[in-house]
């Protein structure tokens, strides 16, 4: 895959085989090309958990919001669930906020795990009890969860239409289908 193919590649995925593993090893991968992205005053304050056993998994599942714009869909069954997950946290010790830097380091993540099978799913709609659940400290504050494992949907993007609705929506195929404004309507002629 080229550069664009995999950018066109790396969608939201929501449903997956939860029965393949993801190994501690494939998600150290994938945090490595979150290490190496760009930081403001290159501070490099986001740390990364990791979880990809049914135990772990179990804890983080029922804290993570699924699908907003679905609200008939309760999530992803038992089975279809993530195998693994990458939670992104912010060392409040180094910085107060990394919002920049957490759109790069998540999009090299899925990127990465794009480019060897896997699919994604960032999850900023977080329970405040996640924290404890899954015994922090402190000084880490959890910004994002990186929901992974092998798709188990296709996700499909589509032309935004002029009425301006940018709801994502599903057909019976399983497809989940995105839309996408067009380049000529977010590019502001100077
Ligand atoms: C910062 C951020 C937070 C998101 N939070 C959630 C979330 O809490 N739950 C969810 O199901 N999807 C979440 N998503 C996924 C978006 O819904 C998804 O990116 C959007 O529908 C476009 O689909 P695409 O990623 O395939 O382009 C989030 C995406 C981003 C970038």
């Amino acid at each position: 895959m080229n550069l664009a193919q995999l950018v066109h590649a790396t969608r939201s995925c929501r449903r997956f085989r939860e029965d393949e593993p993801v190994s501690s090893e494939t998600l150290h991968r994938l945090i490595d090309l979150a290490r190496l992205s760009g930081s403001a005053k290159n501070l490099q304050p986001l740390k990364y958990l990791v979880a990809c056993t049914p135990e772990k998994n179990a804890a983080i599942f029922p804290h993570l919001g699924w699908a907003g714009y679905l609200p008939e869909w309760p999530g992803p069954a038992a089975g279809e669930r993530p195998a693994a997950y990458i939670v992104c946290l912010l060392d409040t010790e180094i910085a107060a906020e990394a919002a920049c830097d957490l759109g790069i380091a998540s999009q090299n993540i899925l990127l990465g795990a794009t480019e060897i099978g896997l699919a994604g799913c960032r999850i900023a709609s977080i329970s405040g009890k996640l924290h404890q659940a899954i015994n922090l400290p402190d000084q880490l504050q959890i910004l994002l969860v990186i929901a992974l494992g092998r798709p188990r949907e296709e996700v499909c993007i589509e032309e935004a239409g002029t009425n301006d609705d940018i709801r994502y929506w599903r057909t019976p195929d399983r497809v989940h289908h995105v839309p996408k404004r067009r380049l000529a309507d977010i590019i502001i002629e100077g």
